[in-house]
């Protein structure tokens, strides 16, 4: 397994993924191209072999000193890998690297996989939401403290 930067031509297959788990609700094309051009590297994608099953999105705002995690899907024939967990804990040194002091990031209250990876990593819920995408579906704020 190998973790790393993603790239521009990775974007076709992170939009593959994003679509199969997030159907309706995933990232135009466009969007994705947008975010790797923000992310300074904190977009993530995990090979096996040439296949990418993995990816992550995340930002930093060295102003602020405060990073989010936007995104994070493993393809389902791969789960129970840790590979979630290792691309979330890749994600949380490298802004911890960059200068952050807090890693902020949204998850569905009923999204038990996960949740369980990141209350291990050691996030807590700061807000629990009933409108954050202004959807009428809720959402926890979930914040861990780099200090
Ligand atoms: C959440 C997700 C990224 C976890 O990926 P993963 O690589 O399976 O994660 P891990 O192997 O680190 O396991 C995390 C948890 O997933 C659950 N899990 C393990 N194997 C699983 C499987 N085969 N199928 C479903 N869930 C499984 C377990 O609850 C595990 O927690 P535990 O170790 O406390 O038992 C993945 O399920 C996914 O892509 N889900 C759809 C997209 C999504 O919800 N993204 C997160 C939005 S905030």
């Amino acid at each position: 397994m190998n973790i790393r930067a993603a790239e521009v031509e990775d974007l076709q297959q992170v939009k593959a993924i994003d679509q199969l788990l997030f159907e309706e609700e995933s990232y135009p094309i466009f969007a994705l191209r947008q975010f790797l051009d923000i992310s300074y590297g904190l977009m993530k994608v995990v090979e096996i072999g040439r296949e990418i099953i993995a990816y992550c999105i995340g930002h930093y705002n060295s102003e602020k000193k405060e990073a989010w995690f936007l995104s994070l899907g493993v393809l389902p024939e791969y789960r129970g890998r840790k590979i979630g967990e290792s691309l979330t804990t890749n994600l949380v040194e490298e802004v911890k690297a960059m200068g952050a002091t807090t890693v902020n990031l949204t998850v569905h209250p009923e999204n038990k996989p996960g949740i369980s990876i990141y209350e291990r990593l050691g996030f807590e819920t700061q807000e629990n939401t009933e409108n954050y995408y202004l959807d009428h579906s809720p959402r926890l704020v979930m914040v861990k403290n780099l200090c």
